[in-house]
């Protein structure tokens, strides 16, 4: 597992916005890493910018990043390594985060940390993500997590109650954490533009349909910043907003065509405040 993938500095995305808030707090790890390691959860909604932000921390500290999924995970040892065969022997098989975690200055994300398979399989993280920031194991030794490793770990707003007891207990104790959410408006709408080329007043509309689906209090529906994008996509390429929406997300023409008939019916009497002045390029 992960053992094919490589410890690189992922390229840079001049399109990611983050608010100031959030641009700060990341400035000040990064700092804090350069005394210790440092733990940050990034919690939010489905297809938000969590991975991107792990992501991008990394590009923008010219850092090296690796990724594992923790959902995946069903025993302890399993990120370390596994015994395999060659010619007939066993061997151990060394796995990309014992290395990770003893690379300076890696960053880390630990992706869904709150839903292993097995809850066991959090107790190895355990050790590496306390103060000792040692572990032990049988077939490696002693490892010792270097100096200025970031773990980043990722968890989804509304699976926070999903097998979350040692999370909260042992885990959540250790990290910093930063709430994440869908951009304002006017933000999510440049992004649009400055990714796919569409002109603004099609991202707008894309924006304003998608966010009257996500308020709809009887039945939200999961629209992420993801489906926005490849909405947005779709219409570069020729789609109709309608053709997008109904390709992109699987919801019925019926149900479009309400919500664009009540955005027209809006727009005429209701002109938008500016609600992404302290959102900036990170
Ligand atoms: N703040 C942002 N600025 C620019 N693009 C963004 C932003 N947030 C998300 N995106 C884009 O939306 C897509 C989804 O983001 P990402 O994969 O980081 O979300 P996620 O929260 O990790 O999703 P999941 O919950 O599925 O793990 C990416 O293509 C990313 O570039
Ligand atoms: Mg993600």
């Amino acid at each position: 597992m992960n053992n094919i993938q490589k410890l690189m500095v992922p390229e840079p995305d001049p399109h990611f916005f983050l608010s100031e808030d959030v641009i700060e707090s990341m400035n000040r790890i990064g700092l804090l890493s350069e005394r210790h390691p440092v733990n940050v959860l990034i919690a939010g909604k489905q297809g938000c910018g969590k991975s991107s932000l792990a992501r991008q921390f990394a590009a923008r500290n010219n850092r090296p990043l690796a990724t594992f999924q923790i959902g995946m995970l069903s025993e302890p040892g399993q990120l370390f390594g596994e015994h395999a065969l060659k010619d007939g022997e066993t061997y151990y098989r060394k796995f990309l985060f014992p290395e990770a975690i003893q690379t300076e200055g890696c960053v880390i994300h630990l992706e869904e940390i709150n839903r292993p398979e097995h809850p066991k399989a959090l107790n190895m993280l355990f050790s590496v993500l306390s103060e000792s920031r040692h572990i032990f194991t049988d077939e490696l030794g002693h490892i010792q997590v270097a100096d200025k490793v970031v773990f980043f770990a990722t968890l989804n707003e509304g699976d926070e109650f999903v097998g979350t007891e040692m999370l909260d207990a042992a885990l959540r104790d250790r990290f910093y954490v930063t709430l994440l959410d869908y951009l304002p408006r006017e933000v999510e709408t440049r992004v649009l533009v400055l990714k796919t080329g569409i002109d603004e007043k099609d991202a707008l509309t894309i924006v304003n349909v998608a966010n009257q689906l996500r308020d709809n209090t009887r039945e939200p529906i999961i629209v992420s910043t993801r489906h926005t994008l490849m909405i947005a996509e779709m219409v570069s390429v020729g789609a109709s907003i309608e053709k997008a929406f109904s390709i992109g997300l699987q919801i019925s023409l019926d149900m479009l065509e309400s919500v664009l008939l009540s955005l027209h019916v809006e727009s005429k009497k209701r002109i938008g405040a500016y609600h992404g002045r302290n959102y900036l390029r990170y």
